[in-house]
């Protein structure tokens, strides 16, 4: 079975004015979905047909790896958000006090982090083995996953992410970005030994 475009946990207007429909129209209905379709067409004649999502990331290259991260960054991506925002666990609140010094500093860190991140990439809030907060920053479809670190929280800033809603302006759409935040998510990444299991939402 394919992999198919994950269901959006909320209406295409639900993000807006954050992100806009037609924002998530070409985001999520043309770039997401061709990174898909190109894996998928990539596994048809792969010893990695068959294998989760997650597998194929891992012990994937070159172009199947770009379009395979690419399609399981893409679906973190859209689970990250939430249309309530919300609050982090007392646990995930507790950490990002110890690593960051309070929710407000790691999330202005979190967008100086964005900001800082030259050309297209991903900008992540990490948990590593140890259960310590970090914020890093990857390249074109790089991904913490592959690296035993397990995602929290990202920000798209490929400008296809940005510019229909904010043009050049990456720093407008990231600080907006910490109103559709899902604390929810964010705190059973935190309390979950293992990455977000995209290839269970994406071969419903
Ligand atoms: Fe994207």
């Amino acid at each position: 079975m394919a992999f198919q475009l994950p269901k959006l946990p909320y209406d295409m207007t639900a993000l807006a004015p954050t992100i806009s429909k037609e924002t998530l129209e070409f985001h999520y209905g043309k770039h997401h979905k061709t990174y898909i379709d190109n894996m998928n067409k990539l596994l048809e004649d792969s010893p990695l047909k068959g294998s989760s999502l997650e597998e194929i990331v891992r012990k994937s290259s070159g172009g199947m790896f770009n379009n395979a991260a690419q399609a399981w960054n893409h679906t973190f991506y859209w689970f990250n958000f939430s249309p309530e925002g919300g609050a982090p666990s007392a646990a995930l609140d507790n950490a990002l006090k110890s690593a960051f010094g309070s929710r407000e500093k790691f999330f202005e860190q979190f967008v100086a982090q964005g900001l800082a991140n030259f050309g297209s990439g991903w900008t992540w809030l990490v948990k590593d083995s140890g259960g310590k907060l970090s914020i890093v920053n990857t390249s074109n479809a790089e991904t913490p996953i592959t690296k035993g670190l397990i995602p929290l929280l990202v920000a798209d800033v490929w400008e296809h992410a940005y510019y229909i809603d904010y043009r050049n302006v990456r720093k407008g759409h990231l600080e907006a970005l910490a109103k559709i935040l899902n604390w929810k998510f964010a705190s059973e990444r935190f309390d979950s030994n293992d990455v977000f299991d995209c290839t269970k939402v994406m071969k419903a």
